[in-house]
């Protein structure tokens, strides 16, 4: 039995001591470097780069814009279409501050930098519009790429029908992913095959997209991830760092390493749209939902389309009569939105969480037994089963562990000397399933098997798991297994990304297990699997992973300042690979909701459009001194119909947390949060 045990990270002894490589680590010979020059207009046009006031400085190699960089193909996009944040140095245009605008290239970073610094550059500004608000009039309606708008039953006579009404708006602030390691990549040719070391989410999905922008044949590329120092989402897209650096190699002839700075990490890669969220509840007086309505308006960029599906919950969570949801855009000249830490879900979760917690305050009624009460059987707006769905046991088994039975419902009870204290709580849920993937596993002469599958690692302990999955599905010990990830030319497989990732390699690596365990012939021998065909097989069901969080936050009433002193979560994410490894995850996306709770915002200066906290000293992220004790445990879950019963605990561990702790300072003070994150002058007014 290889599942179920916990098993510390492979590769963790080289993360300790220094010994594995990330991007930015790799020793490359004749190495040059290159430094992005972002823009400081949020829109308008370069009138002009002063290339010859530069081009005596020590160590200039050169510097490429618009005017010499190489073409690229229109058009090219991922999973959202086209997304013309891809097309740098094409025009002259700006379409946001932060885009990069020219790439310095020289002998070593500093000279590089010292060039950027000294660049002459004017512009011609035009009027810019950077700040989000719901009546802006550039307003349209979101792509339906996660369903069309919704309206199912009657809602205005469900709402007149009801006992108990909320109506309220909820809104969260532009974040960003800001993973520890900046994006970073170094490309060299070698002969006529490109190579690049880059920090992503996925080597294959990257190199397919570089491939397409380039227009070089796939199978000249050779894009790896080794080691990435956290992901988050904005990590899933091909980034500036990779396309200049292909740009730069190709023009000067040595492998060029871009790494972007901090500053640039918030200036020009995705970032998580803001959101105003109305929320329309209606329930009879025992608590039974009639009405659920959703209207989520976000910004965008007309560089590319984009979506999150911010209704996911509202859809499947409760059962209620009328259902309805919509989704709007607002394009705005920033930077493109991205992925980021539970997309959709997350910035959902908090408003329909928190107006949850509203209707349980206006019915006086427990806010666990809300949510127990309106368990649905079959998906409220698809009629589909659910494939699994163990949401009441994460309720249950969560209260009885925080002692939430103790609690009085009603606000503004407990106090701890000046501190008020207040708990709250979330149900959640995430999509799951799988993309097609491939892996081949080699049985060789020696008893060992070689596992070689396109996955990636982005500091989960993937490399890890995959091992054990490989491992159960050859029915040997996990010593036994070899594996080898991160790079674009084992094949295609899905990123790490929508909580996905260890389902769709499960998958493969399960599959090429099967076939190679009919083999009775010579050794070596490689069984080679993909799963494109086998995923269409998969009954379509409401399939979602599962979690309740509770929390328990204390408030100082004189300066506005939260705590939160302890924080549970129960999840129900399918068959659990590596409970020591699946335990960090979901507490690590906890420690994020946390962060999302209490600190995390990007503030935009309104008059230039420029972010005004785009480093770590501004944008707060939750440290240390922030996190109380954790728990986090798992129900007993098995999906059916996905080998090894697996399901995804990626992204869950973020989504609710945020609310949960709203709905805890709500419950310390009697007053409602409706804006993340949750400020000092905020909690103070
Ligand atoms: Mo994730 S936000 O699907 O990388």
């Amino acid at each position: 039995m290889s599942l179920g045990v916990s098993r510390p990270r492979i590769e963790g002894p080289g993360k300790v001591t220094g010994g594995v490589r990330y991007a930015a680590d790799e020793p490359v010979k004749n190495l040059a470097f290159g430094y992005i020059v972002t823009s400081t207009i949020s829109r308008g046009r370069v009138a002009d780069i002063d290339i010859a006031a530069v081009q005596g400085m020590p160590g200039v190699l050169g510097v490429i814009d618009h005017r010499t960089a190489p073409r690229l193909t229109p058009g090219v996009g991922s999973y959202f279409g086209p997304d013309d944040a891809l097309q740098l140095l094409q025009d002259d245009t700006v379409p946001h501050a932060g885009r990069p605008i020219a790439l310095v290239v020289a002998e070593t970073l500093e000279q590089a930098r010292a060039v950027a610094d000294a660049l002459p550059v004017s512009y011609v500004e035009e009027p810019h519009n950077t700040l989000f608000s719901e009546d802006n009039p550039a307003a349209r309606p979101a792509t339906p790429l996660y369903g069309p708008d919704l309206a199912i039953g009657d809602l205005a006579a469900e709402l007149a029908a009801s006992a108990a009404v909320v109506d309220e708006a909820y809104s969260t602030p532009e974040e960003n992913c800001a993973a520890m390691e900046p994006h970073s990549a170094t490309a060299w040719w070698d002969g006529d095959r490109l190579e690049a070391i880059d920090t992503n989410q996925g080597p294959f999905s990257i190199a397919t997209v570089l491939s397409a922008l380039f227009g070089l044949d796939l199978a000249r590329i050779r894009i790896r991830a080794e080691h990435v120092g956290g992901g988050f989402g904005a990590k899933g897209m091909c980034g500036p760092q990779l396309i200049l650096a292909v740009m730069a190699t190709t023009k000067f002839g040595r492998p060029v390493r871009i790494s972007l700075t901090r500053q640039q990490v918030f200036l020009a890669t995705g970032m998580r749209p803001p959101t105003v969220q109305r929320m329309r509840l209606g329930a009879d007086a025992d608590g039974r939902l009639r009405a659920m309505q959703h209207e989520a308006t976000f910004s965008l960029s007309p560089l590319a389309d984009y979506v999150e599906g911010f209704p996911e919950l509202t859809k499947t969570l409760y059962a209620a009569t009328a259902i309805h949801t919509k989704i709007t855009a607002v394009p705005l000249d920033t930077v493109p939105p991205f992925s980021m830490r539970g997309p959709g879900a997350t910035p959902g979760s908090f408003a329909l969480e928190s107006a949850m917690d509203e209707l349980a305050e206006r019915l006086g009624m427990d806010p666990v037994r809300l949510r127990l009460r309106n368990e649905p059987s079959v998906g409220p707006v698809s009629g589909l089963p659910f494939s699994s769905r163990n949401l009441v046991a994460c309720l249950e088994e969560g209260a009885r562990r925080f002692g939430w039975a103790a609690r009085d419902h009603r606000p503004r009870l407990r106090r701890e000397g000046r501190l008020l204290v207040g708990t709250g709580v979330a149900a959640t849920s995430f999509s799951a399933g799988a993309f097609p993937s491939t892996a081949s596993i080699t049985a060789e002469v020696d008893g060992t098997f070689s596992v070689v599958i396109g996955a990636s690692d982005i500091g989960t302990g993937a490399r890890t798991a995959l091992t054990a999955v490989a491992a159960e599905a050859l029915g040997v010990d996990v010593d036994k297994v070899r594996i080898h990830i991160a790079d674009s030319t084992l094949g295609p497989a899905w990123s790490a990304g929508g909580s996905r990732g260890t389902t769709s390699w499960t998958w493969a690596i399960t599959e090429a297990a099967a076939q190679l365990r009919g083999h009775t012939g010579e050794l070596p021998f490689t069984a080679t699997a993909d799963t494109a065909q086998l995923l269409e097989l998969l009954a379509t069901r409401e399939r979602h992973s599962y979690s309740a969080v509770f929390a328990e936050a204390t408030v100082d009433p004189a300066t506005g300042e939260v705590r939160v002193r302890r924080l549970l979560g129960m999840f129900a994410v399918g068959r659990v690979v590596n409970p020591l490894l699946a335990r960090s995850q979901v507490v690590g996306g906890m420690i994020g909701g946390l962060s999302m709770a209490l600190h995390e915002e990007a503030v935009r200066d309104r008059r230039t459009g420029r972010p005004v906290n785009a480093d770590f000293a501004g944008y707060h992220i939750a440290a240390h001194a922030d996190i109380p004790d954790i728990e986090a445990d798992f129900v007993d879950d098995h999906e059916p119909g996905i080998p090894l019963g697996v399901k995804g605990a990626g992204e869950i561990g973020n989504v609710g947390t945020a609310a949960a702790v709203a709905n805890a300072v709500w419950h310390a003070t009697g007053i409602r949060q409706r804006t993340l994150p949750l400020r000092l002058d905020r909690v103070l007014e």
